[in-house]
């Protein structure tokens, strides 16, 4: 009876209900209450034993000469089994007290307990931890980087649980709240169940607070870096389902240069364009030009016809009609866009439809956003040589699956933070720089059968 999962339960909700006083479980003329880390059972009333909080001691002449009185048995074996249960959550809370003060002091470079922090509890593991930064640290990215680590060493070990952290400098304060570790696999929701109004919008994986999200109207351009091996084409894989799956919002254009990492979609409706050599690299993208300079016009004409402005895609759709976003993925970027400098004819050939290739999409990156054109751009090798910073700057949605070179990361984001990832997490692990702020998430992984259906399968979209 004792141990089962009620009675635990029954067994935390006292030792739970510490901080507010007394806690009382009766079972017919027996009772045990619970106070201040210490158990004691009554029978009919009357005090029969107690046990102190943590110790396990048992007060011996409580015992003596206990009668036999129906339920008082269980009630005694309760109240033990309960005094032992919230002696050690009493013992336990206290430990672990004492470990995050000792790293969240030690993590500011002070001596243990010196930090204030305040701690709200869920059992024996903390829900919710409020740091009051020390007035004197002057915390850089790479500080709180850094910091988060080792205090994500800190209680959870094992536990399925892990930090997600709040910092506010401003205010000088961090809150730590506990939340359930990100899983090392998510699939994706398949996209036909469509629930938000507003299709533009690519759920691209899971992080600590939900889904994590691409919206184009906010952020008009992805840039994904990552090793090899750590879900770059699965990334692209995902947003590319999506899009074949709302025809009325997408039309698609894949270049794939590597001719391995994408579904191979060609004969899809909503594909536009699938291109793997080089020369229809620089096609593709220049055929979204195109489109892009004819929304231009269009809109511009539309203006003068209906006396309105009409200066984008929103404006247009709602002035004149409809209008499909176009969204352009690129898996591997480097291999359509660096130079080989290879002076021979076919060097030079390649390195001319290299050069096509990013004035197309030096356009499509800047002028894509109003146009209703966006773009995801997967890459090994983020690098300044291959991406120009201009054009990294269009990318809105920026992201790192896994552990990035220094250079790697300060080209993504700016500064090291993707270099002081773990270099052993899970393929899709990843941290993102999004209109919302960071994020860390697993992407979504989307599996063979679905890839299947839109490479060879029933072809319909659900929105069409
Ligand atoms: N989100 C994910 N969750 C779990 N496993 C994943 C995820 N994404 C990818 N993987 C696993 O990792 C493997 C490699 O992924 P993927 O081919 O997307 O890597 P990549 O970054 O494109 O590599 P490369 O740079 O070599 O092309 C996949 O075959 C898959 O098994
Ligand atoms: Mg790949």
């Amino acid at each position: 009876m004792f141990g089962s999962p009620q009675n635990d339960r029954k067994a935390d909700e006292v030792a739970g209900s510490v901080a507010a006083g007394v806690a009382r479980v009766g079972w017919g003329l027996a009772q045990a209450v619970y106070e201040g880390g210490k158990v004691e059972w009554m029978v009919g009333g009357v005090r029969r034993g107690a046990l102190l909080g943590g110790s396990g001691v048992v007060l011996a002449d409580a015992l003596v000469g206990l009668p036999v009185v129906p339920g008082g048995l269980v009630a005694l074996a309760g109240g033990g089994y309960l005094g032992v249960k919230g002696g050690m959550t009493f013992y336990r809370r206290r430990a672990v007290e004492h470990r995050i003060h000792e790293s969240v002091s030690g993590a500011f470079g002070f001596e243990a307990g010196t930090v204030p922090i305040g701690i709200s509890w869920d059992h024996e593991l903390p829900a919710v931890v409020s740091i009051k930064v020390p007035p004197k640290s002057k915390l850089t990215r790479s500080d709180l980087v850094d910091i988060e680590s080792l205090l994500r060493q800190t209680v959870f070990a094992g536990r399925g649980y892990t930090w997600a952290f709040k910092w506010d400098l401003s205010t000088g304060s961090c809150l730590m709240r506990a939340v359930k570790a990100t899983p090392s696999k998510v699939v994706a929701p398949s996209s036909r169940a469509v629930v938000s109004a507003d299709l533009s919008i690519i759920e691209v994986g899971s992080g600590v607070d939900g889904a994590v999200e691409w919206v184009p109207s906010k952020e008009a351009h992805v840039l994904v870096g990552g090793q090899t091996g750590r879900g770059k084409s699965g990334f692209v894989a995902r947003v590319l389902t999506v899009w074949l799956d709302r025809p009325s919002e997408w039309q698609v254009v894949v270049l794939d240069p590597k001719i391995s990492g994408v579904v191979p979609v060609d004969n899809h409706p909503s594909v536009l364009a699938f291109a793997r050599e080089l020369d229809e690299c620089a096609d593709a993208p220049e055929r979204v030009v195109d489109a892009l300079k004819y929304r231009k016009s269009l809109f511009l004409e539309e203006s003068r016809n209906r006396r309105k402005m009409i200066r984008d895609i929103g404006e247009y759709r709602r002035h004149v009609g409809p209008m499909l976003r176009i969204g352009v993925a690129v898996d591997e970027l480097s291999d359509v866009l660096r130079k080989s400098g290879d002076k021979t004819d076919t060097g030079k050939a390649f390195d001319g439809y290299r050069a096509r290739c990013l004035t197309a999409l030096d356009l499509i990156l800047k002028q894509g956003r109003s146009n209703g054109i966006h773009s995801v751009l997967a890459t090994q090798r983020p690098d300044a040589s291959i991406l120009p910073a201009d054009l990294r700057d269009q990318a809105g949605f920026r992201c790192s699956i896994g552990h990035l070179s220094r250079s790697g990361s300060e080209m993504i984001f700016g500064d090291e933070r993707a270099a002081e990832l773990d270099a052993n997490l899970p393929p899709g692990r990843a941290i993102a720089e999004t209109w919302r702020g960071d994020v860390e998430f697993q992407t979504y992984l989307v599996s063979d059968e679905e890839l299947e259906r839109y490479a060879f399968g029933d072809l319909s979209g659900v929105d069409g």
